[in-house]
């Protein structure tokens, strides 16, 4: 038996920082995230390779179940090895986790991982998990091993599409036919999300007034973003992206190489762009329906560019033979 699944990665497009103050903010899946191929064995051993890392590990079933003990590496294996170890299987298999999408940059690869290895391995172990299950232990595997996890990057994974997270953190799928070509720039910095929420914070501390202000505005910028989604205004859309990203700079997240990507994504033609995700290094996205060529060249002169676009989809799963 071969089952071959794939789920998305994410980019938060409004709403970074204000959401975990209880602010809405934006989601999108992207058109690039995790692939994981499994192949069944007649005997009790399960391997896994990771190409991109180049990790290969020989696991041996022992009444139907891996020996794992939970200690965490900070590595992408311990994703995998937390979904292996929620089944019991008959047989073993082959397990190959394909990652076609930036590592550790606030592109939700982690959660891509999770999910896409949920979908196979439950399905290998006639669990076959639908897709609120996946979502949840998928998020309960991030927090074991991250201590902390908004919702966020489990559901698009697992859900696809654009969400909009209100502010009580209930998603909602946002539908619309706007085309949304995005750019993607990574500056090769990997940034610190749980020091940076924490900075955000002692910044509140400090500045109540000024920074719900600022929360408050980014939360306005969301809803007003949801509207423009709904619309189809291209020009509304990148104006609120612009705006994010003012104050995002505000409250501390922004680095030089971040500004520098978006400064040359609109000085070649991006109508809007921004941070994404935690800032403090990672990526920016940029909104450039024309000119998308150009811009690519340009970032790729000093930084990792590459185009995507929203993954309608969510996770999915077919069984080969
Ligand atoms: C990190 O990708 C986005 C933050 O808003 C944190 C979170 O929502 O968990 C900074």
């Amino acid at each position: 038996m071969k089952i071959k699944s794939f789920a998305p990665g994410k980019v938060i497009l409004f709403g970074e920082h204000s959401v975990v103050h209880n602010r809405p903010a934006i989601a999108m899946a992207i058109d690039k995230g995790v692939d994981v191929e499994l192949n069944s064995r007649d005997d009790n051993i399960i391997t896994v390779t990771i190409p991109v890392i180049n990790y290969s590990e020989k696991l041996f079933l022992l009444d139907n179940m891996i020996d794992y003990n939970h200690i965490h590496n900070n590595m992408i294996t311990d994703y995998v090895l937390e979904v292996i170890s929620l089944f019991k299987f008959d047989k073993g298999f082959d397990l190959e986790v394909n990652i076609n999408m930036p590592l550790g940059v606030g592109l939700g690869s982690s959660a891509a991982v999770t999910v896409s290895c949920m979908k196979a391995i439950s399905l290998y172990a006639n669990e076959d998990y639908d897709l609120e299950t996946i979502a949840q232990k998928s998020r309960n595997i991030e927090i074991a091993i991250q201590g902390a996890a908004s919702p966020i990057d489990t559901s698009m994974s697992t859900y696809g599409g654009i969400i909009y997270i209100n502010h009580e953190s209930k998603l909602n799928r946002i539908d619309f036919d706007m085309q949304l070509p995005i750019i993607i720039s990574d500056c090769n910095i990997e940034a610190n999300t749980g020091k940076l929420v924490e900075s955000v914070r002692l910044k509140y501390v400090e500045y109540p007034e000024i920074m719900t202000n600022i929360f408050d505005a980014m939360g306005l910028i969301a809803d007003n973003a949801k509207i423009a989604l709904e619309e189809g205004n291209s020009e509304s859309l990148a104006n609120l992206m612009n705006l994010n990203q003012g104050l995002l700079d505000s409250i501390g997240v922004n680095t030089f190489e971040l500004s520098d990507m978006v400064f040359t994504a609109r000085k070649f033609g991006a109508l809007g762009s921004k941070l994404t995700g935690s800032g403090g290094g990672g990526c920016i996205i940029a909104y450039a329906p024309d000119n998308t060529e150009e811009i690519l060249r340009q970032l790729n002169l000093k930084y990792k560019a590459f185009k995507c676009e929203e993954s309608k989809k969510g996770v999915q799963a077919q069984i080969i033979k």
